[in-house]
């Protein structure tokens, strides 16, 4: 399965991003059983392969997991003569990480024969660090031109004594000894490369079969909305008051705002009619409904409210949720009608209905009906849905908004897979699964936040484009969950060892190293929208040359 990975990564047919080193003088690699060790594949991995250096896995930062002390590289001169070369090793905190030992000197020659020699990686166990190791070789080629090859390293060193249990925990999770699988695969388009040659991303999955989960987790699947509004002590709460529109109590510098908006929207509850429920969650309602103009004209709604039993929090959450995208003007995005707001009863939000179903649902139906005649998507149909996200996404930003929870259950999708990014308002009551609290009664969309997101609660266009490649995850597994066995809890710890989504069955390499781009620990390494958008284009035309 992953010959076809390693094919990528040795050739980079896709962007032939190859340098010619002089010919064909040197091969250096890293054998099976480093591969094993390190990524838990077995293969082997070309750095330099006949002279032809392999950038992509030059600049990718191999993750070195807790247990691996010692790394290997095995290299031959290809010259007909042992080949010069220089070696130096740095790491980055010498208090958890001692001086690198090499089995070599630091000034010799490459054989002729096939050599391995190993560089230890002795951890202090002092200091928990992650610590960056960098190993520069200077090779003199034939024709006296010297060649300079950089291997990047990262190690997770940790305090020795008395390990605590948590840490001995994230430990055996992030490396269970025999159910790791990883891929790996990499992927280059013209215009990353301008920006960054670094594409080659590790992509990893525990395929535990342990569930770590807490038996009470499922109720904290099910959280309260505790909003800045609840804690505002001068927010005036009772549901009474909330249901009188100038009253409103929306807490933040934007609740002034927010009240205009409403009060711009605002349409009379007569002139709605709810027909049909398309969603139900314990609260939340999402109506098929018509809206009648004045002048007797029809049109077909969706209709976002929630139940008598809602809370004022919850309402609140609702409207303001629901305000999120008024005004945008864009066709992949939902943007709201109209809102009506009347004494004893819950508020209803409309949104044009033009078949619309949502793009979560409609995935999972898909899966659903795969043995008979019904739609299963194409590569190109969801190469083609991920390019309309895109744009909306770009246009978002453009306005300087920035979605937060982006993914499948916030957007709809029409019959000719014609896609709209929405608002947020009601997910968490319609998909509660998709959110859970870290005990700071946050309901929160864990599992597709960024890890700046998650740790620091920092949002950015980078954290919107990791989501974005969860949901083009989401699109390529016709909507599972992610990290299904991962408990929330352990996301962030999870993350930040190096493990993500693996490789869906079916995804190109392509695709899937689009996604895995976007889940970059450090969000300037991540592409933009703009970026891959170009990059998705691309690809998408080679789709349709090949067809
Ligand atoms: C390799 O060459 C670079 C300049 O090309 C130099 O700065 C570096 O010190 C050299 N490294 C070794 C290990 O000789
Ligand atoms: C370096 O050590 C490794 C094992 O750790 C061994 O396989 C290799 O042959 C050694 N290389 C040299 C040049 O001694
Ligand atoms: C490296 O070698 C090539 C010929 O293979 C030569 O054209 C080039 O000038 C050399 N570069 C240096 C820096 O010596
Ligand atoms: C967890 O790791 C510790 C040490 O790393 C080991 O002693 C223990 O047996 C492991 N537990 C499991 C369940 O693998």
């Amino acid at each position: 399965m992953c010959t076809n990975y390693v094919f990528k990564l040795l050739l980079c047919l896709w962007c032939g991003i190859i340098c010619d080193l002089a010919n064909s003088y040197l091969n250096m690699y890293l054998n099976s059983n480093e591969v094993h060790k390190l990524l838990g594949l077995d293969m082997e991995l070309y750095y330099v392969r006949g002279g032809k250096i392999n950038y992509f896995a030059l600049n990718f930062v191999v993750p070195v997991p807790p247990k691996v002390d010692a790394l290997h590289f095995t290299w031959k001169s290809l010259a007909g003569r042992p080949l010069p070369y220089a070696i130096n090793v740095e790491v980055s905190n010498p208090l958890a990480l001692g001086t690198p030992q090499l089995n070599i000197s630091d000034i010799g020659t490459i054989p002729t024969s096939s050599q391995i020699f190993s560089v230890s990686l002795p951890c202090s166990g002092v200091v928990v660090a992650e610590v960056n190791i960098v190993l520069i070789v200077n090779i003199t080629l034939p024709n006296a031109n010297v060649t300079s090859l950089t291997f990047r390293r990262k190690k997770i060193c940790r305090k020795i004594e008395s390990l605590p249990n948590t840490h001995v925990l994230v430990n055996n999770i992030s490396y269970p000894s025999n159910s790791v699988n990883i891929f790996y695969t990499a992927v280059g388009c013209a215009t990353f490369l301008i920006t960054t040659l670094a594409f080659c991303v590790i992509v990893s999955y525990v395929n535990g079969k342990k569930d770590r989960r807490d038996p009470n987790d499922t109720s904290q699947a099910h959280m309260t909305y505790v909003t800045n509004a609840s804690r505002n002590p001068n927010s005036t709460s009772s549901y009474g008051n909330f249901r009188r529109m100038p009253s409103y109590s929306l807490i933040d510098e934007r609740s002034k705002d927010l009240q205009e908006r409403i009060t711009e929207l605002t349409i009379q509850r007569c002139r709605v009619r709810l027909d049909s429920v398309i969603l139900e969650g314990t609260f939340g309602r999402v109506y098929l409904g018509t809206y009648s103009e004045e002048n007797g004209t029809e049109e077909e709604v969706l209709v976002k409210t929630v139940t008598d039993h809602a809370s004022q929090i919850q309402i609140s959450l609702l409207l303001q949720e629901g305000m999120f995208m008024y005004s945008l003007n864009h066709k992949n995005i939902l943007t709201i009608l109209g809102v009506s707001i009347e004494d004893q009863t819950a508020p209803f939000l409309l949104y044009p209905y033009h078949s619309y179903k949502n793009l979560k649902v409609f995935l999972q139906k898909c899966k659903l009906n795969s043995e008979g005649i019904a739609h299963t998507l194409t590569t190109q149909e969801v190469v083609d849905m991920a390019m309309q996200i895109i744009q909306a996404m770009q246009y978002l930003h453009k306005k300087h908004l920035w979605h937060k929870d982006l993914a499948a259950r916030n957007c709809v999708v029409d019959d000719k897979l014609k896609v709209k990014i929405t608002d947020n308002a009601l997910s968490r009551d319609l998909f509660p699964s998709d959110y859970h609290c870290l005990g700071d009664n946050e309901n929160r969309p864990i599992k597709w936040m960024s890890i700046e997101s998650l740790l620091q609660k920092e949002f950015s266009p980078s954290s919107d484009v990791w989501s974005f490649g969860v949901l083009l995850w989401e699109l390529t597994t016709l909507a599972q969950q992610p990290y299904v066995e991962i408990d929330p809890f352990e996301m962030a710890a999870y993350l930040k060892d190096g493990y993500r989504l693996a490789q869906p069955i079916n995804c190109p390499d392509e695709l899937f190293a689009v996604m895995a781009y976007c889940w970059a620990v450090n969000p300037e390494e991540r592409p933009t929208f703009t970026q891959l958008q170009v990059c998705l284009q691309e690809f998408y035309a080679q789709l349709i040359r090949y067809v």
